[in-house]
């Protein structure tokens, strides 16, 4: 399976083993700049499910643009640990690689000791909220002296090859951008001193490492920054960093302040593999395409069409380590997904916490949460097919236990199907596509329109039960809510009734916002009719963009509290407001709702009661666990479990991680 994908490469005179690079990912498992049992066991994972090579980083080359939370290599102390640990990489087949990292002006002084970063101009900085201190030519050669000490270190460390990063809006970046670098000497200026800090840390790393070490660079194929630098410069900058001795080079997209989503969702997947063919149309080094390469057939197809030469899977291989495995097997259908949620990467390290994975409850808990299969075989009970339930039932399966799964629909699902449905969204149906390959590949009996009571819990006298209920719709007590025009938010998303031309959504949380943009959306012109009306030049491309954003509804979200989607991540927010915006949703806050009457709906503000009339009013505010069997399966005294939102309605990683969890310990 996926040839392309399976050929070995070589970088210099390194021959990998497979086109699959795991990229750095900065994952918080330390707060001592150190290696520990949490890292060896998350990266012996990745290394031995089939990556051709595990890039351990960031790591740090000095402190001033690292700080504490950075894996650091700027003392030879840490050798040892790094040793350890590009032993464990190499034992499970895959060549370890290291990211060399500094922040520069994106260092916050809060993890620096409160000392001030450096950076090529003294420009406040968005990402750190700092104002950096301009490197004087002692800090350049310092700092070039910092990441060359680094490399050797890496080098004697075991690592197969070192890179250092250009890209994301770190140091190197900064001087490569016309928008932070306004230095007046040979940093700063045109393009050949811009460019001067990474040719001339390449040039020497170089010397120092030796011909045929291998040296890579991460960069960033465009800033998505207005100002900065565009892929129409980046093929130039590539040139040169080939020409002064890089062997491959690793195109990702752009800065962390950058309006453009680098990871949510709303990137479609391997939407930048055009910035790594633009890239690879300039040099003749490898070239590796990153950023939501999520499954095998769009990983090929960049390799086959020629876009690059290597595919980076980052998030990819934290939501399941044995994706090349299962993909070089034939059992693409089996890889755990990534659907980009942002949830436990982006939005932990975000709040300084360390990263988890959404729908992988092993990630970075590979040490301790294990499948053992089990010697004592239990006849267990799920109940509710939901996230929780599936997750559940799949672990108890893969345990050993002999697993039926009930559900009161006629499909598996759950809330999965609702929470995919609002645009942008609909990776999270993934997760269903896993959980069915794995009922079928463990021959889970699965009961459709099943609803359990404890009759039925009797009769089949289980080991061990896990409740998995789930929520239902929660109607707020507002006058009218039977009213004909009124659906919940659950219901729009799951049967997507005709809805009229003005829309009210009662609650402004996650879904009261996902639902609102669900609603904006219809009638909006689809990808493949835009690319049509555009390559016909059929509209003028503000018509376009209207077509684009204006649909069949306007949609008026009401909001009692002051603010609206505060239960939304931090690393997402912006995207889904930015998205409303573009929408035209109008967002009421501080109005309560007080009654619908034949669409007219009454509402307070803080001082007076207004009326507004709507075709069709959602309502969306929250739900409730369903307690049906949970109030009473104690009474059986069965071992049971209860996961999921039937214990409290929380996030799919709550639901999935807790289903593992009640798996693990029958
Ligand atoms: C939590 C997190 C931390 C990251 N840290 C780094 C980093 O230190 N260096 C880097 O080059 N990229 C970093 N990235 C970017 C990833 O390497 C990768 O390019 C990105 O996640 C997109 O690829 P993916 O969709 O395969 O995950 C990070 C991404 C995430 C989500």
């Amino acid at each position: 399976m996926y040839p392309y994908l399976a050929s070995p490469i070589k970088i210099n005179k390194l021959e990998v083993k497979n086109r699959i690079v795991y990229p750095a990912l900065g994952v918080f498992f330390s707060y001592d700049r150190k290696l520990n049992d949490r890292y060896y066991n998350f990266f012996r994972e990745k290394a031995r499910g089939g990556a051709g090579t595990v890039t351990v980083g960031p790591v740090g080359v000095d402190f001033i643009g690292s700080g504490f939370v950075v894996l650091s290599l700027a003392e030879d102390e840490a050798l040892p640990s790094f040793q350890k640990l590009t032993g464990i990489i190499r034992d499970e087949g895959a060549a370890p690689w290291i990211q060399l990292f500094h922040a520069g002006a994106y260092s916050h002084p809060i993890l620096i000791d409160g000392k001030e970063p450096i950076a090529p101009s003294p420009i406040f900085s968005n990402y750190s909220k700092a104002t950096p201190r301009e490197m004087t030519m002692e800090d350049i050669d310092e700092v070039q002296e910092a990441f060359i000490r680094s490399a050797l270190r890496a080098k004697e460390a075991g690592f197969a090859g070192v890179e250092i990063i250009a890209s994301g809006g770190y140091l190197i970046t900064q001087f490569l951008s016309p928008l932070r670098n306004k230095r007046t000497d040979n940093y700063g200026g045109n393009f050949e001193n811009r460019v001067r800090f990474p040719r001339e840390l390449i040039e020497k790393l170089r010397i120092k490492l030796g011909p045929d070490y291998p040296l890579t660079i991460r960069m960033a194929g465009n800033d998505f920054v207005p100002g900065s630098n565009t892929d129409s410069e980046t093929p130039a900058i590539a040139a040169v960093y080939e020409k002064a001795g890089v062997d491959a080079i690793n195109v990702t997209g752009g800065w962390h302040e950058t309006k453009v989503p680098q990871l949510p969702m709303d990137l479609p997947r391997s939407a930048f593999s055009y910035l790594a063919l633009n890239i690879k149309r300039a040099v003749s080094i490898p070239v590796v395409a990153s950023n939501r390469i999520a499954n095998p057939e769009k990983a090929e197809t960049i390799l086959r069409d020629g876009c690059a030469d290597m595919v980076s899977l980052g998030r990819v291989l934290i939501a399941d380590p044995e994706w090349p495995k299962k993909a070089f097997e034939g059992k693409a259908d089996e890889i755990r997904p990534c659907v980009a949620c942002s949830q436990g990467c982006t939005d932990e390290i975000f709040s300084g916490r360390p990263v988890f994975c959404t729908g992988n409850p092993r990630a970075g808990f590979e040490g301790e949460r294990k499948v053992v299969k089990t010697d004592s075989p239990q006849k267990v009970m799920v109940i509710g097919a939901g996230a929780a339930g599936l997750e559940a039932a799949v672990t108890a399966s893969m345990a050993g236990h002999r697993v039926t799964l009930f559900e009161k629909s006629d499909d598996i699902g759950g809330q999965l199907f609702i929470a995919g449905a609002p645009p942008h969204k609909n990776e999270l149906w993934e997760f269903i596509r896993y959980y069915r390959a794995m009922i079928r590949k463990y021959n889970i009996p699965v009961r459709l329109n099943t609803d359990v009571d404890m009759e039925i819990v009797i009769k089949e006298e289980p080991d061990h039960v896990i409740v998995a209920e789930g929520a239902e719709a929660l109607i707020p007590p507002i006058q009218g809510t039977d009213d004909p025009c009124v659906y919940s938010a659950w219901d729009v998303l799951k049967n997507n009734p005709p809805l009229g031309k003005e829309v009210a959504v009662i609650g402004g949380g996650a879904v009261g916002l996902e639902t609102s943009l669900f609603v904006a959306e219809k009638g909006t012109i689809k990808p493949d009719t835009l690319h049509f009306l555009f390559a016909y030049e059929a509209e003028p491309v503000d018509r376009l963009r209207e077509l684009m954003f204006k649909g069949s509804s306007n949609v008026t979200v009401f909001e009692m509290m002051p603010k609206v989607g505060t239960d939304v991540g931090k690393s997402t927010k912006w995207v889904l407001f930015g998205n409303l915006k573009k929408y035209g949703v109008k967002i009421l806050t501080n109005s309560k709702v007080t009654s619908i009457q034949n669409g007219t709906l009454t509402f307070e503000t803080e001082d007076k009661t207004e009326r507004m009339n709507f075709d069709s009013v959602i309502l969306a505010s929250g739900s409730r666990p369903v307690k049906k069997l949970s109030n009473e399966i104690q009474k059986l005294g069965i071992p049971h479990s209860i996961i999921g939102d039937c214990i409290a309605p929380g996030k799919i990683n709550d639901a999935i991680h807790g289903g593992f969890m009640a798996a693990l310990s029958i």
